[in-house]
């Protein structure tokens, strides 16, 4: 259980920290298509907020407590932050899809540990890839959108 509630623990912090970085990316975002671009990072960032309520459910049922202070968020994240410094869109997009990337391979993992002997959080990894594979999917859909308006106009 100690291992399980370490990759918990470690998703957490993923989850709050994907959730900042989507909703302030939301709130800079620049450039062509931003009305759409800021749209789909608003829907994850509740997506995210929403992954971080089930994760830490699941850590008090098993006993544990999540992390009790956001400083705690960059010891134990897998996937980091990415700052919005450069606002515009397409630099936020490929950050964002970098940190699905990695997080498509946290839960990857977490399946990979539960499969045997913890059909619950087996479950919840499920269910959470599953949105952070449809994420993925729609910020290459963006930016692929945007390389043909792009290539048009060229
Ligand atoms: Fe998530
Ligand atoms: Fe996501």
């Amino acid at each position: 259980m100690e291992k399980v509630l370490d990759l918990l623990t470690r998703a957490f912090a993923d989850e709050w920290l994907a959730y900042y970085q989507y909703w302030l990316g939301a709130k800079v975002a620049k450039g062509p298509m931003k009305e759409a671009v800021i749209a789909e990072l608003l829907q994850h960032a509740a997506d995210e907020l929403r992954h971080a309520d089930l994760v830490s459910n699941r850590i008090v049922q098993l006993g544990g407590t999540p992390v009790t202070a956001p400083k705690g968020w960059y010891d134990k994240t897998n996937c980091g932050y990415d700052a919005p410094d450069d606002p515009y869109v397409t630099v936020l997009l490929e950050q964002n899809i970098k940190g699905e990337q990695c997080a498509i391979g946290v839960y990857n993992a977490m399946l990979a540990a539960t499969r045997k002997d913890d059909p619950v959080t087996y479950n919840l990894a499920l269910q959470i890839l599953q949105d952070e594979v449809e994420h993925e999917e729609d910020l290459q859909a963006l930016q692929e959108d945007m390389e043909l308006m792009v290539a048009k106009k060229g």
